[in-house]
């Protein structure tokens, strides 16, 4: 598992990102270069999950014919065939409890790894297939957090979508039945300057105890 630390001073802060977001629905369309992409999805990772369990997986879109044969099972979204690229991210708990020993951490080596490995395998065998991948579903809602501030922070826009029919989209790219997607992502240079922020207050969400 990869450690490294992005040092560019051009990145925005968490803040700053926060401030700038908002659904693009429109983009130039410049290719984002790979290595802004890898980037972009290695600081996503970053995001926490419990156990590290990190189910969350991404299929990053830019073939043109495929983004069209998205777009339709996005109803038609614009956005998807408009943006240079869109990020399909999906969880995968068949995958990420086959392979939880990539995962635990390293300081758990030996027999403590193994009694992590068997207690994350009992507490999923417990639960139902629907409960089980809505897990993976809610977990990897962080990581699209992540993804959209992470993009902003490194200059790019996005869209995040639900409006898209889920079987459709895992057979076009030939996901797992059971793996679940929390969002298309569509990424790329604004071309657009999107809605300013309408948000409840603080007051009106929150109460100090
Ligand atoms: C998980 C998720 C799914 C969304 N689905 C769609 C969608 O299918 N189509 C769309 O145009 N916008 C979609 N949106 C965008 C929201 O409408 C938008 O985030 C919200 O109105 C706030 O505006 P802002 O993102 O510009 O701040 C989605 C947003 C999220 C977070």
């Amino acid at each position: 598992m990869s450690t490294t630390t992005s040092t560019n001073s051009d990145v925005l802060t968490v803040t700053a990102a926060a401030e700038a977001r908002r659904s693009i629905r429109k983009y130039e369309p410049t290719p984002i270069p790979r290595a802004h992409l890898n980037e972009i999805l290695r600081v996503t990772g970053l995001a926490p999950s419990p156990w590290n369990l990190q189910p969350w997986r991404f299929v990053i879109v830019e073939d043109a014919a495929t983004k069209a044969k998205l777009q339709e099972a996005a109803y038609g979204q614009g956005q998807v065939g408009a943006a240079p690229a869109v990020i399909v991210m999906y969880s995968d708990m068949t995958d990420a409890i086959a392979t939880v020993e990539e995962t635990i951490h390293p300081g758990m080596r030996g027999a403590q790894g193994e009694k992590a490995a068997a207690d994350i395998r009992a507490t999923f065998a417990g639960f139902s297939d629907s409960d089980r991948s809505a897990w993976g579903n809610a977990e990897s809602n962080i990581a699209l957090g992540y993804l959209l501030l992470t993009a902003q922070a490194h200059g790019y826009s996005t869209s995040p979508m639900l409006g898209f029919m889920p079987d459709k989209v895992k057979e076009i790219l030939d996901l797992p039945a059971d793996s679940r997607i929390p969002a298309l992502v569509a990424i790329g240079v604004a071309a657009e300057e999107g809605f300013p922020h309408h948000r409840h207050t603080v007051e009106r969400i929150a109460r100090f105890v």
